[in-house]
C-alpha cells in the first residue's frame, strides 16, 4: 500500500459524496494519512466542505452532475456518506473502471432502500428480523397489517433515514395518517412503505463491523464492542460503548453482522443495528459507512470508527480497542438559524473527561442535530451521565443577523 502527494499527481484521491457531520470526521482521517480529499454535498459550506482539499455543490442524484465531477476530480475511491445517490451511476463507474465505490455498488444500492437490504437478510441470508410486508397504497397497507403483522407496528418510507417519515401505532385509527406520513416524509418519493411488527427487544445495538486487510493482504472482519443506543422519534440522542450482552447475545450478534457484511462486501466500516432480548437477537438494518451513535468511538476507542473507515478502505489494518467507557449526547440547535452560536463551552468542557464536536453547519433546525458531548468515565453509567450534563450545558443562542 502506498500514498502520494496530496495536490501533486501522484496524490491518493478520494471522494466524499455527502459531507455532513460523519463524512468531516472521515475526511479529518484521511488528510492525516496525507490523502487528498473531495467533499461533495447538495449546499455549500457542509461540515466536511471546510476541512476538505476541494468542495463541490451537486445534486448527487443526477446522473450528468456525477459523471462530470468524477471526470473532472478522478478520484480512486468514492465514498458514499448518504443515502440519496445515483447508484446506476456509480455502478457504471465502477464498472468502467473509472473509481473504486465504498465498500462496494452493490452494498450502496440494496442499502438505500428499505426492501433491498431487508429482502437480503431475511429472505437470502435466513436472518431473523421483525415481520414485514411492503405496500404501495392506504389499502394495502391495511391489508398487510390485518392480514398479520398487526399492532403495534412500524411504517417508513422504504426511502428514508434518521426516523423521516416514520411513525409507530397502536391502532387501526391511525393507519391513514402514518400513510400520509411516509408518503410525504421519504427522501424520494416513491410510494412504497414497509410496515413492521413490533419487537419486544430489552435494548438495541450498533455493532460496528469493520472488513479490512490483514498484512498479508486477507481481508478479515473485526467487530467493536457493542453500542448501545437511546432513540427519540427515530432519531438518535445518546449513545454509549460497551454495552453489558450476555455472550451468547454477543455471540450471535456477530454472526448476524458477518453474516450480512460478508454479502455485501469490500473493504470498511458497517454500522450493523441489532434488537436484543434475552438470547436473542434480530437483525434491523446496517450502514455500509460511519454510523451515527458511533460517534461515541471517538471517546471510547483508540481508534474512532472514522479512523477505521480510512484504513480499511485504503486496504490498511485496523485495530478496534476500546480504551475506555464512553457516551456520546445530542446537541440540537433549538432554533431555526443562520448564525447560531454556542454559549456556556467553558462550562460544558469543564465535565470531567468531556469533549465537544460542533460541526459547523451553516443552518440550525430546531430539531437538527448540530453537535455532541462525548464523555468518557470509570464504567457507562459515569460516561453516560457526564455527556448528558456537558450537552445540556451547551446553550446553542440566535444572534441577529
Ligand atoms: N420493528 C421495530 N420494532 C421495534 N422498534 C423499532 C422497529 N423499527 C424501528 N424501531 C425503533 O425505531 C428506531 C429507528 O428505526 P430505523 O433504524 O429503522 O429508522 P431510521 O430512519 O433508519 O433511523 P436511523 O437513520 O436513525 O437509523 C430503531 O432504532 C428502533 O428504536
Ligand atoms: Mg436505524
Amino acid at each position: 500500500m502506498k500514498i502520494g502527494t496530496p495536490l501533486s499527481p501522484n496524490a491518493t484521491r478520494v471522494m466524499l459524496l455527502g459531507s455532513g457531520e460523519l463524512g468531516k470526521e472521515v475526511i479529518i482521517a484521511l488528510q492525516r494519512l496525507g490523502v487528498e480529499v473531495i467533499a461533495v454535498d447538495r449546499y455549500a459550506n457542509a461540515p466536511g466542505h471546510q476541512v476538505a482539499h476541494r468542495a463541490h455543490v451537486i445534486d448527487m442524484t443526477d446522473d450528468a452532475a456525477l459523471r462530470a465531477l468524477i471526470a473532472a476530480e478522478k478520484p480512486h475511491l468514492i465514498v458514499p456518506e448518504i443515502e440519496a445517490l445515483n447508484t446506476a451511476t456509480l455502478g457504471e463507474i465502477e464498472a468502467h473502471g473509472i473509481a473504486q465505490v465504498i465498500p462496494t455498488v452493490k452494498a450502496v444500492q440494496l442499502t438505500m432502500n428499505r426492501e433491498g437490504i431487508r429482502r437480503l437478510a431475511a429472505e437470502e441470508l435466513g436472518l431473523p428480523t421483525s415481520p414485514y410486508a411492503f405496500a404501495d397504497s392506504l389499502p394495502a397497507l391495511q391489508k398487510a397489517i390485518d392480514d398479520g403483522i398487526g399492532y403495534p407496528c412500524f411504517i417508513k418510507p422504504t426511502m428514508s433515514s434518521s426516523g423521516k417519515g416514520q411513525s409507530r401505532i397502536t391502532d387501526a385509527s391511525e393507519v391513514a395518517a402514518a400513510w400520509d406520513y411516509a408518503a410525504s416524509g421519504g427522501r424520494v418519493n416513491q410510494g412504497v412503505v414497509i410496515v413492521e411488527g413490533q419487537i419486544d427487544f430489552d435494548y438495541e445495538i450498533t455493532l460496528l463491523t469493520v472488513r479490512a486487510r490483514n498484512a498479508q493482504g486477507e481481508i478479515e472482519t473485526h467487530f467493536c464492542e457493542p453500542i448501545g443506543h437511546l432513540q427519540q422519534k427515530g432519531d438518535y440522542v445518546e449513545s454509549w460503548q460497551p454495552q453489558p450482552m450476555n455472550s451468547q447475545a454477543l455471540l450471535r450478534a456477530q454472526q448476524i453482522a458477518k453474516s450480512v457484511t460478508d454479502s455485501l462486501g469490500g473493504l470498511g466500516l458497517f454500522g450493523v443495528e441489532l434488537f436484543v432480548k434475552g438470547k436473542e437477537v434480530w437483525f434491523s438494518e446496517v450502514s455500509p459507512r460511519p454510523h451515527d451513535t458511533g460517534m461515541v468511538t471517538m471517546a471510547s476507542q483508540r481508534f474512532s470508527e472514522f479512523d477505521l473507515h480510512a484504513r480499511a478502505i485504503l486496504g490498511l489494518p485496523v485495530n478496534v480497542r476500546l480504551d475506555r467507557p464512553a457516551a456520546s449526547a445530542v446537541i440540537y440547535g433549538g432554533a431555526d438559524s443562520r448564525q447560531l452560536a454556542y454559549e456556556n463551552i467553558e462550562q460544558a468542557l469543564a465535565v470531567p473527561e468531556s469533549d465537544l464536536r460542533l460541526f459547523g453547519k451553516p443552518e440550525s433546525f430546531n430539531r437538527r442535530r448540530m453537535g455532541v458531548a462525548l464523555a468518557s468515565g470509570k464504567d457507562v453509567d459515569e460516561a453516560r451521565a457526564r455527556a448528558k450534563l456537558a450537552a445540556s450545558l451547551v446553550r446553542p443562542i440566535v444572534e441577529a443577523a
